[in-house]
């Protein structure tokens, strides 16, 4: 089975988050999609084991808002590749609330939408949120950043908690073929492709996107 084949799903990417007390989450996910018109309802797909998970469940509520192609791969990484266990996810950068109290940022958004939450489905590794459309707003004109976008000009890659995850398939950057004289070697938490002209990596490398050090990085090429 080539589980790569999935990768031919066209899906946008969405930021999903919640607040239930002090507590934060916020995570970058492939799994938004509209389900009725009515009631209006999406639903979102999330790892039990990332952060934002928990927050969703006890807040009963979330915030959805719809990536643009003014993404770069730092917020990607900001929000899809650390935990909001052990970072604030929103210093830093504009912090907005929907009308249900959860956390948004309105930057790189092209729009947003609070959620409450009507049903939850356990998907074994991931839970399934639908949420009741409380409020929606769009903000901004740019173009809705989609899954294949992400891959083929962001040259991102998928980490093991997306949905999306596929088992030792190539990430894009792999996929290339490598200029003579350069080497590349792969973040194993995140999947991040380093190009250098160097044949090893310096002792303080970190991962740009999971900030991983230079031991979780194996030699490709
Ligand atoms: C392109 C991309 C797609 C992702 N899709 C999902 C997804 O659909 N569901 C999910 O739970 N995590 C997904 N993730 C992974 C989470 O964003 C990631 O594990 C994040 O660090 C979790 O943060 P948290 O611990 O603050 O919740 C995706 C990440 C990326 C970069």
């Amino acid at each position: 089975m080539d589980a790569s084949a999935l990768f031919k799903f066209t899906s946008g990417l969405y930021v999903v988050s919640a607040q239930a007390g002090e507590d934060v989450g916020a995570c970058v996910i492939n799994t938004g999609l509209q389900l009725t018109a009515e009631p209006l309802q999406v639903m979102v797909a999330v790892n039990k084991q990332n952060h934002t998970q928990g927050v969703i469940e006890r807040a009963g509520h979330f915030a959805l808002s719809v990536l643009t192609q003014e993404c770069d791969m730092d917020y990607i990484a900001r929000f899809g590749f650390r935990s909001s266990a052990d970072v604030d996810k929103f210093e830093g950068i504009e912090r907005r609330e929907t009308a249900l109290g959860d956390p948004f940022a309105p930057a790189c958004s092209c729009a947003i939408v609070a959620c409450r939450v009507v049903q939850t489905l356990d998907v074994g590794t991931h839970m399934v949120f639908v949420g009741e459309v409380a409020d929606a707003e769009v903000l901004g004109d740019a173009a809705p950043l989609t899954y294949a976008y992400y891959h083929s000009v962001l040259k991102g890659t998928t980490p093991p908690k997306a949905s999306s995850f596929v088992p030792d398939a190539k990430a894009p950057a792999e996929e290339a073929p490598a200029p003579a004289g350069k080497h590349h070697f792969r973040c194993v938490l995140c999947g991040y492709v380093h190009e250098t002209d160097d044949e090893e990596l310096p002792d303080d490398f970190t991962c740009p996107m999971c900030g991983a050090g230079k031991d979780m990085f194996e030699k490709i090429d």
